[in-house]
């Protein structure tokens, strides 16, 4: 195990790097579970993840060495879990920041909803939030994070879908810049939801929603629909507009896009 200290604010100040691990997500929960004393803002990295976890049962593909795959500890204290997310925004918006400044300008990112991050329509980051309650309060969230930055070569059923930061720009990245840097815009963005300035992020979310007011196709209860996103209600649900006529609010099990 590698403990690096880090120069910053607290985001990944207690960064702790793993070689080779399942995946940082369950560690983190593990090491909680077991009353490990971490403070807020504590990362855990691996280099290689042996069964990374995406959303929904998926898995999270990575290859050893090649891109960010790392575990945020988050303690909101101002927030409710009603509200939880407000953490969604924070972080889609946090890679969304930082992707828009390594990119040339060229590049169009966007979130595709809920917390996919999208360059030039193809997926280049995945966050998967695991919360811990206690009752009505929140007693931690983990924020796991897979940044896709040196891998060119994906496995083939992602290969059409997938991008990276080299795919996309022909450079090869230093891993510890970015994710300095993605600590730095997480931790602005996590602040400006405890001062409650999230009205502001909400709109910036919502501004950057792949195929906003675009006529999309989707599966609603396996039936192939066209309809219109036109935003995100308070509680996350993905609202699309059905023949200019009437908008309904979708939860992540009841939509998909095509
Ligand atoms: C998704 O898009 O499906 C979410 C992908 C999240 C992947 C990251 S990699 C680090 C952390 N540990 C995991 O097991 N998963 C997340």
């Amino acid at each position: 195990m590698q403990k690096n200290t880090f120069s910053g604010g607290f985001v990944g100040r207690n960064l702790i790097t793993l070689p080779s691990i399942t995946s940082t997500n369950d560690y983190l929960k593990e090491k909680l579970a077991n009353s490990a004393p971490l403070p807020e803002g504590t990362v855990i990295m691996a280099v290689h993840q042996t069964q990374g976890k995406g959303q929904q049962g998926a898995q999270w593909f990575s290859e050893p060495g090649e891109n960010l795959t790392f575990s945020l500890l988050l303690s909101p204290k101002s927030i409710q879990p009603v509200h939880q997310f407000a953490l969604t925004v924070a972080i889609s918006l946090a890679l969304v920041e930082c992707l828009t400044e390594l990119l040339p300008q060229s590049h169009i990112v966007k979130i595709k909803w809920p917390n996919d991050i999208y360059v030039d329509g193809r997926k280049i980051a995945g966050i998967l939030i695991e919360n811990m309650l206690m009752g009505k309060h929140w007693k931690h969230a983990i924020i796991g994070i897979g940044l896709n930055v040196n891998q060119t070569k994906f496995p083939e059923f992602v290969r059409e879908k997938a991008t990276s930061l080299k795919m996309l720009t022909g450079e090869h990245f230093d891993l510890m810049e970015i994710f300095q840097h993605l600590c730095q815009r997480i931790e602005v963005n996590y602040e400006g939801l405890e001062s409650a300035a999230d009205a502001v992020l909400f709109g910036q979310y919502v501004n950057k929603l792949y195929r906003l007011n675009e006529t999309t196709e989707f599966f609603i209860d396996g039936v192939k629909v066209n309809g219109k996103i036109v935003g995100v209600s308070p509680y996350g649900k993905l609202k699309v507009d059905f023949n200019n006529d009437h908008v309904v609010e979708f939860g992540i099990k009841e939509i998909a896009f095509i």
